[in-house]
């Protein structure tokens, strides 16, 4: 496999630094022992059975929540709420934002969010105008988020999400209900991203096949533990069928694709 992590030649740096983390919900440890570092510029699955802690490890990155112990790096600094070097897309936020909202109005909301009341200056448009751009999204921007398919939802609620140029994307699920068409889009679109920005995406996902071509990675959790390995390290079958409680091939095909499929 060629290796994905450094597409413009930059220096690879560290996005992610994790140190003996725990994360703790009302009183009870989600997952532990989180130990690794992500290397920069990367497209990364988060995969784990539900319930095992994925947002968990979002809201973590976002400073959302604290860890109950160990420490926590984006980029080298302490994780705080209201980054703006990390986008991030919401588990259901299609559903979470009410299908009424324009598309253009929501992804102001992310240049005027903390200024109510204020208005958009030249260089917040043009902010607005650019993250629709490179989602695709241009031609629809004037709808109304209830008019469009899950797929155009999907582009706008990353476009949201990019606004202020992030460094690091995080995506909760993505790819969920969306069809293989739809799939294959979104992939192609964070691709794209991945490759154009040197922006590290870090994607919540159910099934890795849809982005198993474009991945660096994966943060996994499994037995109540977080790891990160490489995608030669991961997609295995002994590791995926552990962590899914079902058992899980990996085949590589005559022409050298990777899919795992359970049976
Ligand atoms: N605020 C909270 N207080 C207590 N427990 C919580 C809280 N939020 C989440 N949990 C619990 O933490 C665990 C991890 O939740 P999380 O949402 O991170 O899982 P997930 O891997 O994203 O699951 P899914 O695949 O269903 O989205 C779950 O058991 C959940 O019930
Ligand atoms: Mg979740």
């Amino acid at each position: 496999m060629t290796d994905k992590s450094n597409p413009i030649g930059d220096s690879v740096t560290t996005a992610v630094s994790l140190r003996s983390v725990s994360v703790s919900l009302g009183g009870r440890t989600i997952w532990s022992e989180g130990t690794f570092d992500i290397p920069s510029g990367q497209i990364v699955a988060v995969i784990g059975p539900n319930g095992s802690g994925k947002t968990t490890m979002l809201q973590l990155l976002l400073g959302l929540i604290p860890p109950s112990a160990g420490t926590v790096t984006v980029f080298g600094e302490t994780p705080e709420r209201g980054n703006p070097r990390i986008g991030y897309v919401p588990q259901h936020y299609s559903e979470a934002v009410g299908q009424a909202v324009r598309c253009r109005d929501l992804v102001s909301l992310s240049v005027t969010g903390t200024r109510w009341g204020t208005r958009k200056n030249a260089a917040d448009t043009a902010a607005v105008n650019a993250a629709l751009e490179a989602v695709g999204a241009a031609d629809y921007a004037d709808s109304r988020m209830s008019v469009l398919s899950g797929g155009q939802q999907q582009r706008v609620a990353i476009a949201q999400a990019l606004v202020g140029n992030p460094k690091l994307l995080l995506l909760d699920e993505p790819l969920a209900n969306l069809d293989l068409r739809n799939q294959r889009e979104i992939v192609d679109l964070l691709a794209e991203l991945q490759q154009s920005r040197a922006v590290t995406i870090l994607v919540v996902v159910h099934d890795m096949n849809p982005l198993l071509a474009h991945l660096g990675g994966s943060v996994y959790l499994l037995d109540g533990h977080a790891h990160y390995g490489s995608v030669g390290e991961v997609v295995d079958s002994d590791l995926l069928s552990h962590l899914y409680g079902t058992q899980i091939k990996v085949v590589r095909t005559a022409q050298g694709d990777l899919y795992t499929r359970s049976n």
